[in-house]
């Protein structure tokens, strides 16, 4: 298997068939990400498989109406988590020091290398997935839907089938942009960045028939010119997270 051909093909798919996932498979995909690299041997993932119908409707609704996390052959949310190395610290008579922002950005940065490794592992196997981000719209309900404790928090959904649809790669800003050397020289960015919009351009024309006129820009100005799921902050204190 050509493994950077496989990375340079990925697409988000968001449409799939209803053909299942052997549970096995599925369980060596998730395997194979929790083996990914771990800062200090935490393993701070904890991943959630659901199969519930209506707990996976009620995720779908609360991510702002995306049908796929209902239709997917299978549904995981993955979680940053300090609670079982909590319960370990103290299992080996330490104190446990709850609230560090450092704690939780190695948590989220684990959770994140694992997920992205199962999703190189289901990728190379012809599965199709999706992330999704939407779990965060409402991350107390996610935890009373889970039942997730203390130190735990619901980063992002993932969904994962067998692809019904076969869309273009979307295209990334160049290197120029993106690889630096020995320091951040940003003198060609503009450039770099007026030249991607008009890649972009061109991508969402091809992909919608000329209906959407778009840039990278312009997404950007969207996304980042409001707040953004404001509810964060106090949503990972009150997990006993970012607290210092
Ligand atoms: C952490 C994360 C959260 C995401 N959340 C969503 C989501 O809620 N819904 C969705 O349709 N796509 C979601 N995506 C997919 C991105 O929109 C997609 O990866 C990006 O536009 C690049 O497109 P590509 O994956 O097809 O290359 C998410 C991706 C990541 C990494």
């Amino acid at each position: 298997m050509d493994v950077v051909a496989l990375l340079k093909g990925h697409r988000s798919i968001r449409k799939f068939t209803d053909q299942p996932i052997d549970d096995e498979l599925a369980e060596s995909i998730i395997r194979a990400g929790l083996s990914a690299a771990t800062s200090s041997n935490l393993q701070g993932t904890t991943v959630i498989r659901v199969r519930n119908p209506e707990t996976r409707a009620a995720i779908a609704e609360l991510a702002g109406g995306q049908t796929y996390v209902e239709t997917a052959a299978a549904f995981f949310v993955w979680c940053a988590d300090l609670h079982r190395s909590a319960v370990a610290c103290e299992m080996a008579g330490g104190e446990f020091r709850p609230g560090m922002t450092e704690h939780f950005v190695i948590a989220a940065t684990d959770c994140a290398i694992a997920a992205q490794s199962a999703v190189c592992a289901a990728e190379s196997v012809g599965l199709g997935i999706c992330y999704i981000g939407g779990i965060r719209n409402d991350p107390a309900k996610m935890t009373e839907l889970l039942g997730l404790p203390d130190q735990v928090a619901p980063l992002f959904g993932l969904c994962l089938g067998y692809p019904d649809q076969d869309p273009a790669i979307k295209p990334r800003l160049p290197l120029s942009v993106t690889l630096k050397e020995e320091t951040y020289d940003e003198s060609g960015d503009v450039a770099g960045i007026e030249a991607y919009d008009e890649q972009m351009r061109a991508y969402y024309h091809e992909r919608t028939n000329g209906k959407i006129d778009r840039t990278w820009s312009a997404d950007m100005s969207a996304l980042l010119g409001k707040e953004s799921r404001p509810h964060m902050r106090d949503y990972l204190q009150g997990q006993g997270l970012n607290k210092k």
